[in-house]
C-alpha cells in the first residue's frame, strides 16, 4: 500500500519506543471496549500517570490515543457488524488514536489495514493495542490531508470533526479521494464540523462518548462521505 506524504514528528529512537510502548502496557490497563467485547485497549485511568509520559516531551500533546471516542467506537462496531464493508479490501484508519477503527476493519477480514496519526504516541498505542488484538496494522505518523489520495480502497475516519481549520482540510482532502474512487466511512457524534451535507447515514447507535459516564448515552452515526 502506498502512502504518500509520509512525515515525522518526535523521537525514531527505538530505545524510545520501546520505553514508551513499556509504559503504555504497563500502566494502561487493557480492558473490552463496551458494546465489542472482542477488541481490547489499553485505556487510561486515573492510576495510570500519563503525567510522566508528558514530563519527559515538550511535545507530548493531549493524549486523544489513550480512549476511544464515540465516533471510531461506532465506526468499528459497524465494520464489525457489516463484514462485507471491509472484508478483501485495503483500508485507511485516518486520525487512528488507540487504532480502534483500523483493528475492527482487520478483523473483519480487509486485506491490509494502514492507520496514520499525526501524533506518534497514537502510533505507539495503535501498534501496542494491534498486538493485543492478533492483528496486523501498518501505522505511521503521518498527516496526509495536505496530500495525494493514498492507494487504498477505503478511508475510515473516526471522529475527527471536532476542529474548524481540521474539518476543513480532512473535507478538501475526502473530496480528493472520493474523486479518485476510493469509498470513504464516517464515524462520528453529530460533532460541530461533520459535513452533514454531504453524508448518508448508514447506521445509529447510542454510545457514551470519551469521558462521560458510561450510563450516560447519546446517538452517534456511520456515514458514507458522498
Ligand atoms: C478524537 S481522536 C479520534 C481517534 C480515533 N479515530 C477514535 O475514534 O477513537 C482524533 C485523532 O486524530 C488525530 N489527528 C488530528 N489531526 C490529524 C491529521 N491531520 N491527520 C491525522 N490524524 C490527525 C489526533 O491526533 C487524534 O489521535
Amino acid at each position: 500500500m502506498r502512502i504518500p506524504a509520509r512525515q515525522h514528528r518526535g523521537s525514531d529512537d527505538p530505545a524510545d519506543r520501546d520505553w514508551v510502548q513499556r509504559f503504555i502496557a504497563g500502566n494502561l490497563p487493557a480492558l473490552p471496549v463496551p458494546g465489542i467485547p472482542d477488541i481490547y485497549l489499553h485505556r487510561a485511568g486515573p492510576q495510570s500517570g500519563l503525567r510522566r509520559l508528558a514530563q519527559r516531551d515538550p511535545e507530548f500533546g493531549s493524549p486523544y490515543w489513550a480512549h476511544y471516542w464515540s465516533g471510531g467506537l461506532v465506526l468499528a462496531r459497524y465494520l464489525l457488524d457489516r463484514p462485507e464493508s471491509v472484508a478483501g479490501r485495503q483500508v485507511l484508519d485516518l486520525g487512528a488514536g488507540s487504532g480502534i477503527v483500523g483493528i475492527a476493519a482487520a478483523k473483519a477480514g480487509a486485506t491490509k489495514v494502514c492507520a496514520t496519526d499525526i501524533d506518534p504516541y497514537a502510533i505507539l498505542a495503535t501498534e501496542l493495542n494491534a498486538r493485543l488484538n492478533n492483528v496486523m496494522i501498518e501505522a505511521m505518523p503521518a498527516d496526509l490531508t495536505k496530500g495525494e489520495p493514498p492507494d487504498v480502497d477505503l478511508i475510515c475516519v473516526g471522529d475527527l470533526f471536532y476542529e474548524a481549520a481540521l474539518a476543513e482540510s480532512v473535507i478538501a482532502f475526502l473530496d480528493r479521494c472520493l474523486a479518485h474512487g476510493v469509498a470513504i466511512l464516517i464515524g462520528d457524534p453529530w460533532r460541530t464540523y461533520l459535513p452533514k451535507s454531504r453524508l448518508r447515514l448508514l447506521a445509529e447507535y447510542a454510545v457514551s462518548d470519551f469521558g462521560e459516564d458510561a450510563a450516560r448515552t447519546q446517538s452517534a452515526g456511520v456515514f458514507a462521505f458522498e
